[in-house]
């Protein structure tokens, strides 16, 4: 039976070795979250990278390894740490991800990188092409495998190919500044079915391939040669379910059965109930916004003194990338910030901002969400942002207000929450006094319309659209052959 074949740089989990055993955690970002939900409920098999370089596994746990990734459903592509450093560290996030994310000025063109990603991703597609069958349908994700696709149609040009980019798609100004710019577009038109979380990133994508390779694209397909490809938006949604499942669970628990971290949140709630928790959570990443955050919250305590002591930002900043400079760099910003505004501002009873360097697992996510009272999401540029959405979705009694960055692809699809420039302090300012003092039935009344969407455009109905466009699109193009 043809199954699906899922591929993107990190697994769902990720593989470390302690004293000679092996654990497994889950991985962090929108990408492995969100394709974990579609791929356990299906008969898929995900390839990707464990986590782990060819150096550090001892010859004799490999076939622990496989049997350990066998189990999640997974097969690994085994890098070095040479490759790591050039594909990962190096191409895809110092060349392409601050480039992707208009961050022109920390993108580094270097071509020995840019060879390693080459190589790296004829890697990726070998391990296709040895883990399918003919008739299995390959989707590749994101743009640490923009090559894959024209590499694996090379092989087999009647598989059914979909690669789906899970960051913004950059206007034609920007895109055009890459030297490989070409390469890159090649590679991807190897898909029979091209997406986007935007309709905007899907217009760059179609601009770039007009101006640059010349092709004829009409509406949203492109001809090459005897082919037609098609490129689509698909905003990505959530396990709607799950999270407000946790949520409704998390509700009943009683103060035994609480971690923690609940129990402190109830502390900070009974002893000043009238105090509002403001919270964010993203990957410690220049695009998230967090300093700007973290200033704009200066800026509004300085504005609106009256609110001292009323207010906390939680900010859990979860590791990212930290061999990159510029991440290294950010890390020493914000602590410096956080220091800084809390020096200024802490009295006895009162520090304006918690701060976590960590990821939680879910269980403590819940705990954040539920306790909560507003979501504050600045980023700066972001492919969607899903932290928005499962904000929203374990708000069980439907109160709670989302200040959102229209910068974020799911801004598009929550136009009830309250959007915001992120580069707007005032804007910011303005937006939180409103959220601390809305009232119960206008939160309601907004949340009640954004939980329906969320539930209804869930992110198993994104993979089945895409799937079904995908499918549509081979038997199309199998008719012209
Ligand atoms: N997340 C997580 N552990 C954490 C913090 C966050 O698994 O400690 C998850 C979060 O629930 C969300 C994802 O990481 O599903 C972040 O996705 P988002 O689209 O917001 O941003 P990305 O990291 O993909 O840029
Ligand atoms: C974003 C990207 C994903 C990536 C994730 C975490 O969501 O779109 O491709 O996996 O960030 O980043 P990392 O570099 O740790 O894989």
């Amino acid at each position: 039976m043809a199954k699906t074949i899922i591929i993107s740089n990190r697994l769902p989990v990720q593989l470390q070795i302690e004293n000679g055993h092996i654990t497994a955690t889950p991985s962090v970002g929108g990408l492995a979250t969100g394709m974990k939900s579609v791929h356990s409920g299906s008969d898929s098999l995900w390839i990707g990278w464990s986590g782990l370089t060819k150096e550090n596994i001892p010859k004799e746990l490999e076939p622990k390894i496989d049997k350990a990734l066998r189990e999640h459903g997974c097969s690994k592509v085994s890098l070095t740490e040479e490759e790591i450093e050039g594909f990962y560290f190096g191409f895809s996030n110092r060349t392409i991800w601050p480039l992707f994310h208009y961050f022109l000025e920390y993108s580094e063109f270097e071509s020995a990188s840019w060879e390693t990603f080459k190589a790296v991703n004829q890697k990726f597609a070998d391990a296709i092409l040895k883990n399918s069958k003919d008739d299995d349908v390959i989707w590749v994700h994101d743009y640490q495998l923009m090559l894959v696709p024209e590499m694996v149609k090379a092989k087999r040009p009647n598989a059914a190919i979909g690669f789906f980019l899970h960051v913004p798609f950059p206007s034609y100004e920007i895109f055009r500044t890459l030297p490989w710019r070409k390469e890159i577009l090649r590679g991807l038109l190897g898909a029979d079915l091209i997406g986007f979380h935007t309709y905007d990133y899907e217009r760059h994508f179609l601009s770039s391939v007009r101006r640059l390779l010349g092709l004829e694209v009409s509406f949203n397909e492109i001809n090459v040669d005897d082919r037609v490809i098609k490129v689509d938006s698909f905003p990505m949604g959530i396990d709607y379910k799950k999270f407000s499942n946790a949520a409704k669970v998390h509700q009943k628990n009683t103060t035994e059965n609480q971690s923690e971290l609940q129990r402190r949140l109830n502390v900070h709630k009974e002893s000043t109930p009238d105090a509002k928790l403001i919270l964010s959570i993203d990957r410690l990443d220049y695009s998230k916004g967090i300093a700007k955050r973290l200033k704009a919250f200066e800026y509004f305590l300085n504005k609106f003194p009256e609110y001292k002591e009323k207010v906390r930002l939680i900010i859990l900043a979860v590791p990212s990338r930290s061999n990159v400079p510029q991440y290294q760099l950010l890390k020493k910003e914000i602590d410096e910030l956080v220091g800084r505004i809390n020096g200024e501002f802490s009295t006895v009873s009162w520090t304006p901002i918690w701060y976590f360097y960590r990821s939680m697992p879910f269980e403590n996510l819940i705990d954040l969400y539920t306790s909560s009272d507003i979501a504050l999401l600045t980023p700066i540029r972001d492919g969607m942002n899903l932290v928005a959405k499962e904000y929203i979705a374990t708000r069980t009694d439907k109160t709670g207000v989302l200040i959102l960055s229209e910068m974020a692809g799911s801004a598009n699809e929550m136009n009830e929450s309250l959007l915001i420039n992120p580069n707007n302090f005032d804007q910011i300012a303005d937006a939180l006094i409103q959220a601390i003092n809305m009232p119960k039935e206008e939160q309601m009344a907004r949340n009640t319309i954004l939980q329906k969407r969320l539930e209804r455009y869930n992110v198993e109905k994104w993979a089945n659209d895409f799937m079904k466009s995908l499918l549509e699109q081979r038997e199309t193009t199998h008719q012209y052959i």
